[in-house]
């Protein structure tokens, strides 16, 4: 009889839906993230949504709202300085919506959100310490130790992004204003980069040498490698093998039981998880004998970040708990 509203909130589109006590998505609905409302007007109308749904389902109660951006901020419930959505500053996301709504509210960041998720429905269930990365647009991550979301002291740890791989402070422009960011190598659009990159230098061709950079997709890459496109199979192995050495750092730090890969490039399947598996292993520190795992997320599908975004509901509820 109680339902959550899971919310994730991105740089093009907005998914939300009333999420069960199983993880199930019962009913669902996108709005678009665009520049031509006000983010006032943006929260009316996620309320509107959510007021509809309360009144075709006058059985169950709303037991509170979970919401996942980029930019979200778990202290001050503010979504802040977030590159790519249309509305710039601090947004005071928990206070609006609490007030339209009247129920607890949840806001972290999308790919924390993602994180618990996946150990609350998905296939990190019961394990206490381990890593997840989200390859969209940018590249996200979670980190969970000791069976806690590591959350830092600014709600900012885990920011796997924007750590630099290339010295000199040389490498790929990133939207954060600095150079040599890991998402501008490994994430969707990273790929892209990666692939014209080679294109370029190797003077081969390929099937989709006439494709515009904002029309290509990182899946039209890996439908490509998958028919035997040279350059593209090149550009997943580049991907998988710079990932796959950040990965070796994180067990470093982390120590984890598994890394999850989530999103639109992790649905690639074998082209991206071989080759990160490969140099993941091939360079990790020789004192780990447990073998680190890298899987799927088991929340793969159209709802995933829905389901990520109310899960951040159900923790609060436990904790609220452990607190009384
Ligand atoms: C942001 C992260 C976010 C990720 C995925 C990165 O550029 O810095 O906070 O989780 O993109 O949206
Ligand atoms: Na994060
Ligand atoms: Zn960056």
């Amino acid at each position: 009889k109680r339902l959550i509203v899971g919310i994730d909130i991105g740089g093009t589109g907005t998914k939300l839906g009333l999420v069960d006590s199983l993880g199930e998505v019962i009913i669902e609905e996108k709005i678009s993230t665009t520049g031509e409302h006000t983010f006032a007007e943006f929260i009316t109308t996620l309320s509107k949504i959510v007021k509809q749904w309360l009144l075709a389902y006058p059985d169950y109660e709303i037991a509170g709202v979970g919401v996942g951006a980029p930019g979200g901020n778990f202290y001050t419930g503010c979504i802040t300085d977030a590159s790519n959505l249309p509305w710039k500053g601090s947004l005071p996301l928990v206070e609006l919506l609490t007030a339209e709504l009247n129920v607890p509210v949840v806001l972290s960041n999308d790919a924390n959100a993602a994180t618990m998720g996946e150990m609350i429905f998905g296939a990190a269930k019961g394990m206490k310490d381990f890593v997840m990365i989200t390859l969209g647009t940018g590249l996200g991550s979670g980190i969970v130790t000791g069976g806690r979301l590591l959350i830092g002291a600014e709600s900012l740890a885990a920011e796997l992004g924007h750590v630099l791989i290339k010295g000199k402070g040389g490498g790929r422009a990133c939207k954060c204003g600095r150079k040599g960011c890991l998402e501008t190598y490994v994430s969707a659009t990273g790929i892209k980069r990666t692939y014209l990159h080679l294109l370029a230098s190797q003077g081969e061709q390929s099937r989709l040498s006439a494709v515009p950079f904002d029309q290509l997709e990182a899946k039209d890459i890996a439908q490509a490698a998958l028919d035997g496109d040279e350059i593209a199979k090149k550009a997943f192995v580049t991907t998988g093998k710079i990932l796959g050495r950040q990965l070796a750092n994180m067990v470093s730090i982390v120590n984890p039981e598994a890394v999850f890969l989530f999103g639109g490039l992790a649905s690639a399947g074998d082209l991206i998880f071989e080759p990160t598996k490969k140099y993941m292993d091939a360079n990790m520190l020789n004192i780990y004998k447990a073998e680190v795992k890298i899987l799927p997320s088991q929340l793969e599908g159209a709802n995933a970040a829905i389901v990520g975004a109310a899960s951040l509901v159900y923790q609060y509820e436990q904790d609220s708990k452990e607190v009384l």
